[in-house]
């Protein structure tokens, strides 16, 4: 370590990162600059960002168009209320353009700071709904075990990793979790000639019956689960979704915080199966990391039902940072280069490269499963392939050893992640192949 980074890393010492443990924290790396999908360390380091920082650099490092906007907005004006009553010239521009851009519909936008902030304000939203609609008692949120969807109070208790509740409960009871379509290793009960997909879809009509229709406001699914091990759904999983959703009138939120804006190949993941949310949540790639930008979009129908509200029922919430004008004018840029440069074509045909590649792996007698949707795909790592018992420890083993090869990816339990920035080449994608391959050559000797 040189002196520099020494001298950092001791600086470092003030900050209390996110999910933080001195251990997880040692040895972290300091990161000084950024060009494509490179990172370049204190230390002098040259690594590819497999992860895209956290699944949002969908652009890639380094973009000048991003900093000259954020300088032009800035100058011109950086920041105003957009409480009632005012608005900005950019956030009006991008709540316009993402008018029907993601599902025919969803015509409004609510903007946040992130994606936890995104998806309070989307259950807050189900409990508005729904009390005014007379049905005050449907406050129950459904989700799905492994499901990662933040870390606000809510978010957290949504979120279905039990390590994000250990040392934050009790729990909060509105939450109740369900099995997630995880065909490598479904917890549910599966009844002879059903698919994974048809009994996932099955456990949330139960839970729906058990916890009583009147009592559930919400469903809320990742497309492809990000956090929870990237597990993509059997096809047929999300319409039967939808349809259990209208049979019992529980209002279906598509956390497309990771999915959104191409990741899997589609512009929006829930369109791989056709299905529309009601609530759709977004962050990261909207703004490809280089503003904080968040927010939900919601039918026309929620929004009819906000419009037509007495002043004393005034959907009361919102963010000082909400409609922010330079993250909007940042926002704006990223959704002209994402698709000036056709990144989510790129993202599938990049995404089935990295597919391909990382499948060739399987031949190693630790990697249990390998699955991915377009940019972004997940490593399990098992102790052997006929018992698939999961073994996180030789994951964190591997993880290391691909960084010391200059790859970041990220473990997530046994899993190893990747979603490198959309603008990946092909020699840069078989680079990540390539020193995965050789990190997992070294778990042999
Ligand atoms: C699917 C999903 N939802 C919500 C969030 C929370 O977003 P944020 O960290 O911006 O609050 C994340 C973050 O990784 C996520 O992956």
């Amino acid at each position: 370590m040189n002196s520099k980074t020494a001298e950092l890393i001791e600086k470092d010492r003030r900050q209390l990162h996110p999910v933080y443990h001195p251990k997880s924290h040692a040895g972290a790396l300091v990161i000084e600059r950024g060009e494509g999908v490179w990172l370049y360390t204190t230390d002098g380091q040259k690594i590819l960002d497999g992860m895209a920082g956290l699944w949002n650099v969908d652009v890639g490092y380094g973009r000048e168009e991003l900093a000259r906007a954020a300088y032009e907005q800035m100058k011109t004006m950086s920041y105003t209320s957009n409480f009632s009553g005012m608005t900005n010239v950019p956030s009006t521009l991008l709540a316009d353009k993402l008018a029907g851009y993601a599902y025919p519909g969803l015509n409004t936008t609510f903007f946040a700071s992130g994606g936890s902030e995104a998806n309070d304000s989307a259950f807050k939203t189900v409990r508005y709904y729904w009390k005014r609609k007379g049905q005050p008692g449907k406050v129950k949120i459904i989700a799905r075990r492994g499901a990662y969807h933040g870390i606000t109070l809510a978010s957290t208790f949504a979120t279905g990793i039990a390590r994000y509740h250990t040392m934050f409960g009790p729990p909060m009871p509105e939450f109740v979790h369900i099995p997630a379509p995880y065909p490598y290793r479904y917890e549910g009960d599966l009844r002879p000639g059903e698919t994974v997909g048809q009994a996932a879809a099955r456990a949330l009509e139960e839970a729906i019956l058990r916890e009583g229709p009147e009592t559930v406001g919400a469903f809320i699914a990742e497309p492809v689960m990000g956090v929870g091990g990237v597990i993509v759904p059997p096809p047929d999983y999300f319409p039967q979704v939808r349809a259990i959703c209208d049979k019992y009138q529980v209002l279906f939120i598509a956390d497309e915080v990771i999915t959104g804006f191409g990741r899997t190949g589609e512009m929006f993941g829930l369109r791989h199966w056709n299905v529309k949310p009601d609530i759709l949540t977004f962050a990261k790639g909207i703004t490809s990391g280089y503003q904080p930008l968040g927010g939900m979009q919601i039918s026309d129908e929620i929004r009819e039902t906000v419009e037509s509200a007495a002043e004393g029922e005034a959907w009361m919430h919102g963010y000082t940072y909400s409609g922010h004008a330079t993250a909007c004018a940042v926002a704006l840029k990223n959704l002209e280069i994402i698709e000036a440069e056709k990144l989510v074509e790129r993202a599938r045909l990049m995404g089935q490269r990295l597919l391909d590649g990382l499948k060739k792996l399987e031949e190693f007698p630790f990697v249990g499963e390998v699955r991915g949707l377009g940019l972004i795909c997940g490593v399990e790592i098992v102790t052997d392939k006929e018992s698939r018992q999961p073994d996180p420890a030789l994951a964190a083993r591997i993880f290391k050893e691909a960084q010391a090869r200059g790859l970041r990816s990220r473990p997530l339990g046994n899993t190893l992640a990747f979603s490198p920035p959309l603008i990946i080449n092909e020699a840069e994608v078989d680079e990540i192949v390539q020193r995965l391959g050789a990190a997992m050559d070294a778990m042999r000797v």
